[in-house]
């Protein structure tokens, strides 16, 4: 009786403790309004702490239904702090004091040395780095590498021809894996694998981001101890074996192997031509641990994200064949008789407006990262003047502010590429676009994503018509780190007349 009374005042005692040493923050945080992450019911309690990804999506898209301005819902144990109003959403896209990430995205994502989930000091420095290498000019020396590994895509689609609907999402996949492999300078061939041994890749990768994500939301599971005990981790490691990241020690590999070479052959040292020369460059001090989570970031962040992105604007394409037809007009307008072994250049696909147009429309609808997250080092004040306590967690829900009725007229559920002619566009708040994030932390890889979408998408829609049974207002969505179509992006193709 003794011991437990002296064991329920020491808990009582720390409990008190954390909230005396704390006061401030739940002061702050007590006078902003607060919004339930669900109704009370079993079964949405239930959902939410032990739903897949589907269902994650729906609670989070029913919150993000409810947040108006500046509210925090409380998700035990994590306060979050929901930014949704456009200037709140400028403040914290460029406030030097919001530039690191969430502490759960660190601790939990692994990858703390790279940029993307990376802490304030390595991200500083590896930027630094990194941005001349996705400057436009860069880009420029990559291009043939997107072209080469495009027309790879092609040979391989030709399999689906009139063959009924498939899932053009694998295909994606594999080529924006293997391109990032190539721009690595590691040349692997996974478009032409069997398509049984180029899915474990893809599905391998899907797998570890959900596993990351559903421990996100089973806080039983943050401590490392517990989390090693249990069944998401197990499917984790399992993951981690066979996906992508197995091709990390190989392009470091590689790489040594042709710096060693250079050297051997007395190769005057000029400054490295590709973004992982720069890793292995001394003078950039990168150590071992961050050159290799560097390198598993770039793949994570290049494989999947154009891949959705692609996929879902030819979905959408599929859906509204006038649309298709446009882009396919302006593609013959700019690219003339286009020969299939011709390489498309980036001043031709600076002039691809109308397909730009289209893929924004495109990651409006369907953004393929949905939601982002800051943390402020600083107590900063937002809207209506409400105080943030420093710590905090700001979530910015991108797929509720691109689909916001207010922000996008009450056609803001329709597919409609012409809002993003330049005069209609200019209506529209800068913040509420925001499929890159913005400010000093929006992706890097933002120019190099474009341009090898628009080559992706140029020569398939020269050379097909794409056509799908899916229906936009029938599509449900699951929350990996991407926003990913349940049903899969199915589509059909057939060769252009
Ligand atoms: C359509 C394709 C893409 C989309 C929609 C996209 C979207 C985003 C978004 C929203 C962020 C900000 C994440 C956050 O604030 O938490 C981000 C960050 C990042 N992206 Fe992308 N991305 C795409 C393609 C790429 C590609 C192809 C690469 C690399 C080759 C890349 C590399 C990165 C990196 C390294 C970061 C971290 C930037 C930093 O924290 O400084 N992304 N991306």
């Amino acid at each position: 009786m003794f011991t437990s009374e002296i064991l329920f005042l020491t808990i009582l005692v720390i409990i008190l403790g954390y909230f005396w040493n704390n006061r401030r923050f739940w002061y702050l945080i007590w006078k902003i309004p607060k919004v339930a992450a669900f109704d009370m019911t079993y079964k949405n309690i239930y959902n939410y702490y032990f739903g897949n990804t589907k269902i994650l999506f729906k609670v989070l898209e029913s919150l993000f239904e409810r947040t108006k301005g500046i509210s925090i819902v409380k998700y035990f144990p994590v306060v979050m702090v929901n930014v949704v109003l456009p200037e709140d959403i400028k403040f914290v896209f460029n406030s030097k004091v919001c530039i690191d990430k969430p502490r759960l995205m660190i601790d939990l994502c692994g990858l703390s040395e790279g940029t993307l989930f990376g802490k304030v000091k390595p991200w500083q420095a590896h930027r630094k780095v990194l941005n001349f290498y996705f400057t436009q000019q860069s880009l420029r020396s990559i291009i043939p590498i997107f072209n080469k590994r495009a027309k790879i895509l092609m040979n391989n689609l030709s399999k689906s021809e009139s063959k009924g609907e498939f899932n053009v999402f694998h295909n994606m996949t594999a080529l924006s894996l293997e391109t990032i492999l190539s721009v690595m300078e590691l040349e692997i061939d996974i478009q032409n694998l069997e398509e049984k041994d180029r899915d474990i890749f893809i599905k391998k990768i899907e797998n570890k981001a959900s596993a990351v994500m559903l421990r996100i939301f089973k806080f039983w599971l943050h401590p490392d101890y517990l989390y090693s005990l249990s069944k998401i981790y197990e499917f984790e490691r399992k993951a981690e074996v066979g996906c992508s990241f197995i091709f990390a020690p190989q392009v470091v590999e590689n790489i040594r192997e042709k710096l060693k070479n250079d050297e051997n052959n007395n190769n005057e040292y000029e400054k490295p031509k590709t973004f992982i020369r720069a890793f292995l460059d001394p003078k950039n001090n990168f150590t071992e641990h961050e050159i290799f989570d560097e390198i598993k970031t770039l793949i994570v962040a290049a494989q999947d994200t154009s891949a959705v992105a692609t996929s879902s604007t030819l979905l959408l394409l599929g859906m509204f064949k006038d649309k298709q037809e446009k882009v396919v007009e302006e593609l013959r307008q700019i690219l003339g008789n286009f020969n299939e072994n011709e390489n498309l250049d980036i001043e031709q696909l600076n002039e691809l407006k109308y397909l730009e147009m289209v893929i924004n429309e495109s990651m409006r609808l369907m953004p393929v990262v949905p939601l982002v997250g800051r943390r402020n080092l600083q107590e900063i004040t937002l809207s209506e003047g409400y105080t943030i306590p420093i710590n905090s967690t700001l979530m910015i829900p991108i797929f509720k502010i691109h689909r916001s009725k207010e922000f996008w007229g009450d056609d803001a559920d329709k597919f409609k590429p012409e809002r993003f002619e330049p005069e209609e566009f200019k209506k529209i708040h800068p913040y509420v676009f925001i499929p890159f994030a913005k400010g000093p932390r929006m992706c890097l890889g933002w120019r190099y994503a474009m341009y090898l979408m628009k080559i992706q998408l140029a020569r398939i829609l020269l050379k097909y018509e794409i056509d799908t049974s899916l229906k936009l207002e029938e599509l449900e969505y699951k929350f990996s780190v991407s926003l990913n179509v349940c049903q899969g992006y199915k589509i059909s193709i057939k060769k252009r007349e």
